[in-house]
């Protein structure tokens, strides 16, 4: 697939409340013990805030791979591999069944030990461990919160871009949360992050050309699951084609006609999405860690 054949998106995001929210988590950082990052599964590396070392300044972290019930398995075993190399501790997710959520406590305690054993030591044993939440918005942070603490404690919903203030969630006796608002960085310089973003319900699907989207996630697709979009659409991905031919393709055994032999291909790059967001191509992962 050429890369040229990918059509050019501007994809900006710059809402002075990020920017709010960003200062807000520096704020707080220092009344934390440990850093939880709550990722997509499916784009480990573009949902990850960049400015992450800076903003968790040196303090334990965990790695939640979210929604991993829409990601290859495969995939994410990888990104399990790659996080633990680099000195992360990580669990996968899938926070709307409840998989996986169980051994959050436990897993934030084996991360604090040393601070666990140091208020021991001081005769602290029942202060609380404190962990900031951290998260795009969209990738299931108050589901997550809401399945850990076992009750509604964050409101859940798919509205990318809503930030609620922060709010301190007590889960047990030993651990409290800090719930922060959702934020996505400033600005994208990548057209492939934005893009990724915009797939998975990140940034909100108003402010963007859905066709274009659509058309570029088809040639994603063709390039990385060809039998994915073989079964669910039966079309033969052909790398020859653009990314609007591809959904045309589609559109065609769909029956989506709009006048005699011409195809609603918007139709079809709102369907792609739509399937792809609730899990009917497959659970497919759309970055690695190799890539
Ligand atoms: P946020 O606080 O980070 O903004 O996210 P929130 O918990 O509101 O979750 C956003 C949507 O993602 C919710 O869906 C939620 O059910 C869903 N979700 C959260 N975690 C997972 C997961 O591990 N797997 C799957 N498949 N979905 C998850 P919603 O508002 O009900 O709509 P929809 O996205 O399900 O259609």
């Amino acid at each position: 697939m050429q890369e040229n054949a990918y059509e050019k998106m501007n994809i900006q995001w710059f809402p002075g409340h990020m920017t709010k929210a960003q200062r807000m988590i520096e704020e707080n950082v220092k009344l934390v013990d440990a850093v939880c990052e709550i990722l997509d599964a499916r784009i480990p590396n573009s949902s990850r805030n960049p400015d992450i070392d800076r903003l968790a300044a040196g303090k334990p972290r965990l790695i939640i791979l979210n929604r991993c019930d829409l990601a290859d398995k495969d995939v994410t075993d990888a990104w399990v591999k790659y996080f633990t190399a680099h000195g992360l501790k990580v669990m996968q997710t899938d926070a709307k069944s409840g998989k996986g959520v169980n051994g959050f406590a436990r897993s934030v305690r084996e991360l604090l030990a040393d601070k666990l054993k140091d208020y021991a030591a001081k005769g602290q044993a029942t202060r609380p461990l404190r962990v900031m939440i951290l998260g795009i918005p969209n990738v299931g942070k108050s589901t997550f919160i809401n399945k850990v603490a076992g009750r509604k404690a964050a409101a859940a919903g798919d509205k990318p871009g809503v930030t609620r203030g922060k709010q301190w969630i007590n889960i047990d006796k030993g651990l409290d949360l800090l719930d922060t608002p959702g934020i996505l960085w400033p600005k994208f310089d990548s057209q492939e992050v934005g893009e990724l973003l915009a797939i998975t319900n990140a940034i909100k699907s108003d402010v963007l050309d859905r066709e274009t989207l659509g058309a570029n996630f088809m040639l994603r697709l063709c390039r990385m699951y060809p039998k994915a979009l073989e079964e669910r659409y039966k079309i033969v991905p052909d790398p020859e084609m653009n990314g609007y031919e591809l959904l045309e393709q589609a559109a065609k055994k769909r029956g989506f006609l709009v006048s005699r032999g011409e195809y609603d291909i918007e139709r079809m790059a709102n369907t792609l999405l739509s399937e792809y967001h609730d899990g009917k191509l497959g659970r497919l992962s759309l970055e690695r860690p190799n890539d």
